[in-house]
């Protein structure tokens, strides 16, 4: 087929995740053909540097020689069989090579095939366990005000955004919920020009408000740790997460850590609760764990909640919770390559540098007069747009300046795409500077066009 053909039968036949479909209809798709390190390569043949990531998951680019290879290799043994009442090599293999890069205290890992379904695993794990210890009134949940989890209804449960998940609020279960610790917009209550530690610290006594007045019911909290991804990458203040997990001891819930967005070396550490030293007690990861190739998702799991599960068959402490693709051995064989390549090029640490370069062609952002905010943590960026600088007021979501933006950076040969006015710069991990610059040099000329346009 040629591109207009493909067009054609995309907008006849498919029903696109996320996205307006009234508008992708009056639009036309950008159909990609193949790919090639950094670059996407359309049907036409024009290339795109993968700002994205092909949304947040790709690390080291795309057609990599040897995760190609470890798949093909595979391939060459099984495809897929079951993990119900049976055990796979690639699993185990991954299971053991996992434990080792894991925090300490998670002994058992939980395979399935998306972040919601590592989320929504992490949730029933934390009922049941409760449950299973015979404390079953410990059943509720304590999310952050727009975390993002997911788009299972469990996940929707804890992480409740308004603009995704408004209809469905009538089938999500019962979940309270605390401040999100923003310091450019931070939540009511906070007085104006409060510091970072002072946002922390309100956001926290908020928590324990919560804590104290429903805790005995509370299951557990759940937190994407450092940076709260899809509500804008909100980074959160030093310090903030740590007492998280205090406060979570002290009131006797589970702390489940959603590092599906942030692990796998996004934020310049393995996994983003190595910033505070945070022992999570339920951990989730997707994305990155197969270097962005294929879909697989994993829930790490403590040696006490585990032997919480162990008994006999008709004690009905066994975890029900299980996916045909569960642990899926080319997923596991991917997984397996992309984390020699961590290995092998020191990738988290050269997060940690290229984090620091970039700070400094960020701050060529920071005069425009649109440019609110910039967030940064390891190579997960968000650049907030505003109206008015010094009020900090939004521009009216009707505009889609965020979408306007990104839509004239793609004529640069860059594929970004925003959250809502916040550019997203979320890059594969093994971008060169170069490239990274190409991409800051681009928003820049196109953020500042917004700055002419809105003069004229
Ligand atoms: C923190 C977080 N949790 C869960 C998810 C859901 O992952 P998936 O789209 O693989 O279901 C996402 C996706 O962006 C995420 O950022």
């Amino acid at each position: 087929m040629n591109t207009q053909q493909l067009q054609e039968s995309d907008r006849r036949h498919l029903w696109h995740p996320f996205t307006h479909m009234k508008q992708w209809l009056e639009d036309q798709p950008l159909v990609i053909s193949s790919a090639q390190g950094m670059y996407l390569i359309d049907s036409d043949g024009n290339r795109y540097l993968d700002g994205i990531s092909s949304l947040w998951c790709n690390v080291h680019g795309h057609r990599v020689r040897r995760i190609d290879q470890a798949i093909r290799d595979q391939l060459d043994r099984v495809a897929h069989t079951t993990m119900l009442g049976l055990a796979s090599e690639p699993s185990i293999v991954l299971g053991e090579r996992l434990m080792r890069i894991v925090p300490g205290n998670l002994k058992k890992v939980f395979y399935s095939d998306a972040g919601a379904t590592a989320t929504e695993i992490a949730f029933k794990l934390a009922v049941q366990y409760w449950h299973n210890i015979g404390r079953p009134e410990k059943n509720e949940f304590i999310g952050l005000a727009e975390a993002y989890h997911g788009d299972t209804t469990g996940a929707m449960s804890v992480g409740r955004t308004t603009a995704f998940h408004k209809p469905y609020f009538p089938l999500l279960f019962k979940a309270h919920f605390a401040p999100t610790p923003f310091v450019y917009r931070p939540p009511a209550g906070v007085k104006e020009g409060a510091s970072a530690n002072q946002v922390r610290d309100f956001c926290l006594a908020e928590l324990e408000r919560v804590l104290q007045q429903h805790g005995r019911r509370i299951a557990a909290i759940t937190i994407e740790p450092v940076v709260q991804g899809a509500a804008g990458m909100i980074v959160q203040p030093d310090g903030y997460l740590r007492e998280v997990r205090r406060l979570a001891d002290e009131y006797e819930v589970l702390l489940i850590c959603d590092e599906v967005a942030t692990g796998f070396g996004r934020t310049g550490r393995m996994f983003a609760v190595e910033h505070e030293d945070v022992l999570p007690d339920l951990m989730c990861v997707a994305k990155g764990i197969t270097g962005g190739y294929l879909p697989l998702a994993a829930t790490f799991a403590t040696q006490p909640i585990f032997d919480a599960f162990l008994g006999q068959p008709w004690d009905g402490k066994t975890f029900y919770h299980g996916h045909t693709y569960t642990g899926n051995p080319l997923a596991c064989a991917a997984a397996l390559a992309n984390l020699d390549l961590f290995e092998e090029q020191n990738l988290v640490q050269q997060v940690r540098q290229k984090g620091d370069e970039l700070d400094i062609l960020l701050q060529n952002l920071l005069p425009l007069k649109h440019v609110g905010d910039i967030r940064r943590k390891g190579l997960m960026v968000g650049v907030e747009l505003v109206e008015d600088k010094t009020s900090r007021r939004p521009f009216d979501p009707h505009r889609r300046v965020g979408a306007e933006v990104c839509r004239r950076i793609r004529s640069h040969g860059i594929i970004l795409r925003p959250l809502a006015d916040t550019i997203v710069l979320m890059p594969p991990l093994a971008l060169e500077m170069e490239d990274l610059r190409r991409i800051v040099d681009a928003m820049q000329i196109e953020i500042h066009r917004l700055d002419t346009s809105s003069q004229s």
